[in-house]
């Protein structure tokens, strides 16, 4: 049966990412030896490294006064990176979930944090708008893709601050106003790769900002003076994530992409809204287009064990909402085909006929 891999992270990657991931893994780019076991310094290896950094800067348009970087360590190593580096006095974060409030915590150790706007009074539905960014912060951190709570900005916006964004779960799902951000970053193993690599995307002038002396391998500049190769990098997840990246190109990059990502969202929101046994947990205007989360509608409360085993039987995989909201949780990540998202609104219209 057709599996259809909605999950979480990690997640779907295009098929030919995968074949081509497959084959380098039993022989990589004319060397004779499979990628898993060639030195990182290899020419054909540097190739991919310089490849996928200009992929970044072709496709989301990143301006020359930015540097890329790649690194182990996921995004919960920049938790305490970013502030370790840049926080000096004061920084300013929105919390919007459990992403930002590990983020928070890890701040804490460096300086003082401001939590500048909170949607916590309603569990995280929503993005918190209109507040005030004093301008004596070091930095503003958001995360801009609420993976468990399915919450996302839909703007790029303005700070007067640095602005610091976790886009670990909507990396190139749309394009970005790159000047608008000193730093964005990432664990790559949603949009991008497999797990193992983060991204780092950060402005020229935050590499003088370093405030203070941090182990060799915690301070930015190191990444960006070594091009990545400062210690042994990801090798593997760097390869696929530079596959997904040529892939993301051959359809036409960032805005054919978000176009797909819409039309997905808005079907499978469409028949949250339309069909009768389930409801959406997030403001309208906030909902994520990567991570779609429902539960059953009011009153229908019990039919969720059965409508998650009759999701199973028809192939939906990685659907279990995170604990902390329930219901189900619907990932349509860049390489999620429709027909994925077809498939799970059928079964959600089968399902309503078996109970009305
Ligand atoms: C938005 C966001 N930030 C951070 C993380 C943590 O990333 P990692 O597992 O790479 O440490 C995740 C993981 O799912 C995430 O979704």
């Amino acid at each position: 049966m057709k599996k259809h891999n909605f999950n979480a992270g990690p997640s779907v990657l295009p098929q030919v990412v995968i074949e081509n991931a497959a084959k380098a893994v039993i022989e990589f780019g004319g060397t004779g030896l499979s990628l898993l076991s060639i030195s990182h310094r290899t020419p054909e290896f540097e190739a991919v490294v310089n490849e996928a950094q200009a992929l970044f800067r072709e496709l989301m348009q990143i301006p020359d006064n930015y540097k890329i970087f790649f690194v182990g360590g996921g995004m919960s190593t920049q938790f305490f990176h970013i502030p370790a580096n840049f926080l000096g006095k004061k920084a300013g974060y929105i919390n919007t979930g459990v992403w930002t409030k590990k983020s928070i915590k890890e701040a804490k150790r460096y300086g003082e944090v401001q939590v500048l706007a909170t949607s916590e009074d309603k569990n995280f539905t929503y993005i918190p708008k209109g507040f005030d960014i004093p301008e004596d912060l070091d930095y503003l951190y958001i995360c801009t893709n609420n993976t468990i709570y399915g919450s996302e900005y839909h703007t790029d916006i303005d700070s007067p601050v640095p602005l610091i964004a976790d886009m670990s779960s909507d990396i190139m799902s749309r394009p970005v106003d790159v000047s608008k951000y000193a730093m964005i970053v990432g664990g790559a193993q949603k949009n991008l790769s497999c797990a193992g690599v983060s991204f780092v995307i950060i402005r020229d002038d935050m590499l003088q900002k370093v405030v203070r002396d941090v182990p060799t391998m915690v301070n930015v500049n190191t990444h960006v003076d070594n091009n990545s190769m400062f210690n042994t990098p990801p090798v593997f997840p760097i390869f696929v994530m530079n596959e997904t990246l040529k892939w993301l190109k051959s359809i036409g990059g960032l805005k054919e992409m978000y176009r797909i990502n819409k039309e997905k969202a808005d079907l499978l929101y469409n028949e949250i809204d339309r069909n009768p046994l389930f409801r959406g947990t997030v403001e309208k205007e906030d909902r994520s287009l990567m991570n779609i989360c429902f539960i059953m509608a009011e009153g229908k409360e019990d039919l969720a064990p059965e409508f998650m085993a009759f999701a199973k039987e028809r192939g939906m995989v990685g659907i279990k909402g995170h604990r902390l909201v329930g219901g189900f949780r619907a990932s349509c990540y860049n390489a999620l085909p429709k027909e994925s998202v077809e498939a799970l609104v059928a079964c959600m219209q089968e399902f309503e006929q078996l109970h009305k």
